[in-house]
């Protein structure tokens, strides 16, 4: 090559991966350019608790640091971790796994997320993403090579899965269903025989249920029933779960995946090539955080549970449209008729009254009409979240 070709390269655009450049930009990032930009903001953009880590486990992982943990580990993870993790999805959600071989330690749920659509299409397959979603679903099924197909839900039924819509989604490209429940945003739940209905469709389509059910904890009026535990489910179903929510451990990159040994076994092969181990301190802190979680989780969950109350009563009370969330820690109000869009809404919002919540668009284009408020954040701050959204419909 001349040392001019070699000169220009540097200036030139790189050619990248054409489904890369397809992709949207993430919405929430989008919008967070702007929060970022601004001083004295009231955030309930963030899916983030606002509890940090508690202190057992950072102790502990502190210990072990001490003690000298600091190799690699299996790529599955330390046993001792899938044994707790096994433990406690037999005691918590009534789903048995082979520690050695049904569970896989993730890098986050994130991770789970991405190994899983890795593991299971091929180019051209579909899955099947119910909106408003999770903003890396369709990412990581395109990412994959895969199409994502989307069913919607829609405010007027309460967010309710409509089976019949869900079953009309299936086609004979069809691999696998993309669950999440409770949701982000719209903090609804599947009952019993919801999750029962969607277990048969998938035996009688031979699908992959894929179940982020990080949320699972903080379930509040009524029992998480985890997919794995619905009759025909188990063998079919990866459920991902993860450190990052109910155990406020966001930075430690925490989840695990357990499905049936074959689909772990896809994972964990490349989970071998592109990561080799998650972090050890991280996995140790994870083992405290199992194992001394009725210490900790309840009160969190609790915590929550009753800013929930407090803000979407509080949202009703000025006018403002919002279902009860039934788990996690979002509310997604309805702000049609104030007449903005989600993304004007946001934006005066934030402009005027320095308040962060995330336009409902992020989420697909069912959230328009929508948007996300994450009350992971302290009750005077959604009190004051509250007045400013008080003041700002007050002017439009
Ligand atoms: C539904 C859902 N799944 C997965 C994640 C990512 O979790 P993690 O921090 O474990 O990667 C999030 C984070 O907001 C989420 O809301």
């Amino acid at each position: 090559m001349s040392p001019s070709h070699r000169s220009s390269s540097t200036t030139r655009a790189h050619r990248l991966n054409e489904t890369l450049v397809a992709l949207p930009p993430s919405g929430i990032r989008e919008f967070f350019e702007l929060v970022i930009a601004m001083d004295d903001i009231i955030s309930l953009g963030v899916g983030e608790p606002d509890f940090v880590t508690p202190w057992n486990v950072r102790e502990y992982a502190m210990f072990t640091l001490e003690r000298g943990d600091t190799s690699y580990t299996s790529n599955k993870g330390i046993l001792a971790l899938r044994r707790e993790i096994a433990g406690y999805m037999a005691h918590r959600f009534g789903v048995t796994y082979d520690p050695e071989n049904e569970v896989l330690v993730t890098v986050g749920a994130s991770q789970g997320l991405d190994l899983s659509m890795r593991a299971i299409l091929n180019p051209g397959d579909e899955a099947i993403v119910i909106e408003p979603s999770y903003v890396a679903y369709k990412p990581m099924v395109a990412l994959a090579g895969g199409v994502p197909v989307v069913v919607t839900l829609r405010y007027e039924n309460n967010f309710r899965l409509d089976l019949a819509e869900l079953r009309a989604a299936v086609t004979p490209r069809t691999r696998a269903i993309l669950l999440n429940y409770p949701s982000n945003p719209t903090g609804g739940t599947f009952t019993k025989e919801e999750c029962r209905h969607i277990a048969a469709l998938a035996e009688e389509y031979d699908l992959i249920l894929i179940s982020d059910e990080i949320y699972a904890e903080m379930t509040y009026d009524q029992e998480h029933y985890c997919m794995a535990d619905q009759p025909g489910a188990r063998d079919r179903t990866i459920v991902l779960n993860g450190f990052s929510k109910a155990f406020a451990m966001t930075g430690w990159r925490m989840g695990f995946a357990a499905g049936p040994a074959d689909l772990i076994a896809g994972m964990t092969k490349i989970f071998q090539y592109s990561m080799l181990s998650a972090p050890i301190m991280s996995q140790n802190a994870a083992i405290e955080a199992l194992r001394k979680r009725h210490q900790n989780v309840p009160h969190m969950v609790e915590t929550f549970n009753q800013r929930r109350r407090l803000f979407v009563e509080g949202l009703r009370a000025i006018g403002i449209d919002c279902h009860m969330p039934e788990g996690a820690f979002y509310a997604y109000p309805c702000i049609r008729k104030f007449g903005l869009s989600s993304r004007e809404f946001c934006t005066r919002l934030l402009k005027e009254e320095r308040i962060a919540v995330v336009p409902g668009t992020a989420f697909g284009p069912a959230g328009e009409g929508f948007v996300r408020c994450a009350y992971a954040a302290g009750f005077q701050e959604l009190e004051q979240a509250l007045e400013g959204m008080k003041n700002l419909i007050g002017r439009l």
